[in-house]
């Protein structure tokens, strides 16, 4: 594996990497993906191996431009005003396959549709157009774990199960995509993410939660342990030990500095920069050794709907 900063022979070596069926980590604006041929079924296989992720779980086909997403999954008036309205950005949609969709049935794991996303990274974009292919991407960490923000983070969790990972520095929304299935008459959110549900409905108006599927459980109890540390997460700050970490955010932290170890999210009580900062500071923690992450209270609302949704499944029973 090897770490390259992204320059044009860099970019270069990645593009000819993809093309011969090779899998490069490569940063979105919200996190690092695991970047592979969509068209080549072997190359998506790889990316399920080196996840260790389940084959049931879909994958996102990154392209470069809105108009080639119309190739992959059919297009409908309320898929191409969402698309007008944050492309390219961190939104996710799933369309009904196109019959002649050249993406490999392993990428969709044999759904009759599809999620594209159009990234606004530069990089993103420029590896995408040198490819000269759809890209299948999830985030570049092991199945279950956080997901990565930073290079060096997709370094230490894959190691040589990545050929090649460009560097574009830290991801500016730090946030998954939110998931908007659009693929019926009324669009369901399936994952909330960088884009908030608020954007969302100015343009379609209300939207349906999804009540089952993989990032949808039907009760909390049966949240799918994901986006988790190696210490247990807890909710809440109720029963906080001397030897517990914890994850504060605004303007009063439970407790002092000096009393163990404490990363707040952001002081000034901003939900973007809290984001931006969530699964750098999970890994800090972790990297503590503490054995405990304690979760103070975060608002729900604009972005804290996606935050509270990766706190829930980090601390979700293992
Ligand atoms: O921000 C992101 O979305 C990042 C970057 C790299 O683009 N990617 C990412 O991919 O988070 P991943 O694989 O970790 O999450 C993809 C999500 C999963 O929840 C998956 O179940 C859902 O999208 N998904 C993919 N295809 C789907 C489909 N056809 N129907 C329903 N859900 C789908
Ligand atoms: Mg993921």
């Amino acid at each position: 594996m090897s770490v390259l900063p992204a320059t044009p022979a860099t970019l270069a070596a990645a593009a000819t990497a993809l093309r011969a069926g090779r899998l490069v980590a490569f940063p979105t604006e919200t996190v690092y993906g695991l970047g592979a041929d969509a068209t080549n079924a072997l190359a998506v296989a790889r990316i399920f191996q080196a996840k260790g992720r389940p084959r049931f779980n879909p994958l996102i086909v990154h392209v470069a431009r809105a108009t080639a997403a119309w190739h992959l999954g059919a297009s409908t008036a309320l898929a191409r005003r969402l698309a007008d309205a944050f492309w390219p950005g961190p939104l996710t949609l799933v369309l009904r396959r196109t019959q002649d969709t050249p993406i490999a049935d392993l990428a969709t794991a044999g759904l009759d549709t599809i999620a594209v996303r159009c990234p606004a990274h530069h990089i993103a974009q420029a590896l995408i157009d040198a490819a000269g292919c759809p890209l299948a991407a999830p985030s570049a960490n092991r199945s279950g774990r956080v997901s990565p923000t930073r290079a060096a983070d997709v370094a230490a969790d894959l190691g040589d199960r990545v050929d090649i990972v460009l560097d574009g520095g830290p991801c500016a929304i730090g946030l998954e995509s939110t998931v908007i299935d659009v693929s019926g008459a009324t669009p369901i959110l399936l994952r909330p993410g960088g884009v908030t549900r608020q954007a969302v409905e100015e343009v379609v108006g209300a939207l349906r939660i999804a009540t089952v599927g993989p990032e949808r459980p039907t009760s909390p109890g049966q949240l799918a342990s994901h986006y988790a540390p190696r210490a247990q997460v807890v909710l809440g700050l109720k029963g906080l030990q001397p030897g517990d970490a914890v994850l504060a955010f605004g303007p009063s932290p439970p407790r002092g500095p000096g009393e163990g170890p404490l990363i707040n999210l952001s002081p000034a009580g901003d939900l973007v920069e809290a984001a931006a900062r969530l699964y750098t500071a999970l890994r800090e923690l972790d990297a503590t050794g503490a054995p405990v992450i304690r979760v103070a209270p975060i608002p729900g609302s604009g972005l804290g709907e996606a935050i509270l949704d990766r706190l829930a499944r980090a601390a979700a029973p293992r």
